[in-house]
């Protein structure tokens, strides 16, 4: 039996579509034991899913970065399929799939024999046009390890740091490394400083976001310049404005970080508002046109 919660009416599991109640896995599968795996969050929207090519790349130069051996051109399929059997075909929703390196008796180093375990589900979802929240940040230490580029199933440092938010009645955690700001703990976090929009380069200490990406071009394409630079916490009362970016968060104004307060009675600094609308206008025409250099860090382990 689940418990209560928002579970998905159809679950895509290793070659089957089953209901939520019926997906199972096996307890030997290493994305159990140890979070072996990796994962990726889109959007459907009503005019299709929202830069899918980006999400799949990503989702392949993961598995590729820690050896697991699946080829997410499979994915395309048995997500069609998934959404059809689950009546969300052309509906938004958002989609979240899994690929861990499979069953295998339990040894740290990868398994020569494992077959890849595959898990897609697709739950109804609306995004509002533009976030219309006022984000509350606190700061907490980033204290997780140093491949945060890995989208990785293992996300412990990432929910401590969210469920202390929580805790704290504010609406996302932002992360703090030797005293610079990396991200949030399901978002990545920019900054406006002098009409320059700021953040974390794409390195080990981030994951590189899908969103984030899309938000530097439409900077470059507003004229907006881009420096890409650690901010550190000492700095953020010298910002101008800062904003959270994610695939469900789209663009969200923080209204106040750490006890700085940038905006209040729900204001919103004009760069936010300006990249809040080009990204509402971006994805009601969903065409992806906007391309970036996606992966910048090859690097494997
Ligand atoms: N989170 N940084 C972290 C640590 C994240 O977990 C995410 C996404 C992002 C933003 O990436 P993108 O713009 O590609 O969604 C940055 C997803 C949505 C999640 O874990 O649910």
């Amino acid at each position: 039996m689940l418990p209560q919660g928002n579970f998905p009416p159809k679950v895509f599991i290793n070659g089957e579509i089953r209901s939520s109640e019926d997906a199972q896995i096996s307890v030997f599968d290493r994305g159990f034991l140890f979070g072996d795996g990796i994962y990726e969050v889109m959007m459907q929207l009503e005019n299709g899913i929202f830069y899918k090519q980006a999400h799949l790349d990503r989702l392949q130069d993961n598995l590729n970065k820690i050896h697991i051996a699946f080829y997410v051109e499979e994915i395309e399929h048995h997500l069609e399929a998934l959404l059809k059997s689950a009546g969300l075909t052309e509906k938004s929703c958002l989609i979240y799939m899994q690929v861990t390196r499979g069953i295998a008796a339990r040894k740290h180093a990868y398994p020569k024999e494992a077959t890849a375990s595959v898990m897609i589900y697709a739950l109804p979802y609306e995004l509002p046009r533009i976030n219309p929240k006022q984000m509350t940040a606190i700061l907490e230490p980033d204290v997780r390890w140093h491949r945060c580029d890995i989208k990785s199933v293992s996300l412990l440092g990432n929910i401590m740091a969210n469920e202390a938010a929580m805790n704290a009645g504010a609406n996302e955690a932002a992360l703090v490394r030797d005293g610079y700001l990396t991200e949030g703990s399901h978002t990545n976090i920019l900054f406006v400083k002098d009409g320059k929009v700021i953040t974390h380069p794409a390195n080990e200490h981030i994951l590189n976001g899908v969103t984030r990406m899309i938000v530097i071009q439409l900077c470059l394409e507003l004229g907006i310049p881009v420096v890409e630079k650690p901010v550190a916490q000492s700095e953020i009362e010298q910002m101008d404005e800062a904003f959270f970016t994610g695939t469900t968060t789209q663009v969200a104004a923080i209204a106040q970080l750490g006890k700085h307060v940038y905006f209040e009675d729900n204001q919103v600094g004009a760069v936010t508002r300006q990249l809040q609308e080009a990204f509402a206008l971006l994805r009601e025409k969903n065409t992806s046109e906007l391309t970036f250099q996606t992966y910048m860090n090859q690097q494997t382990i």
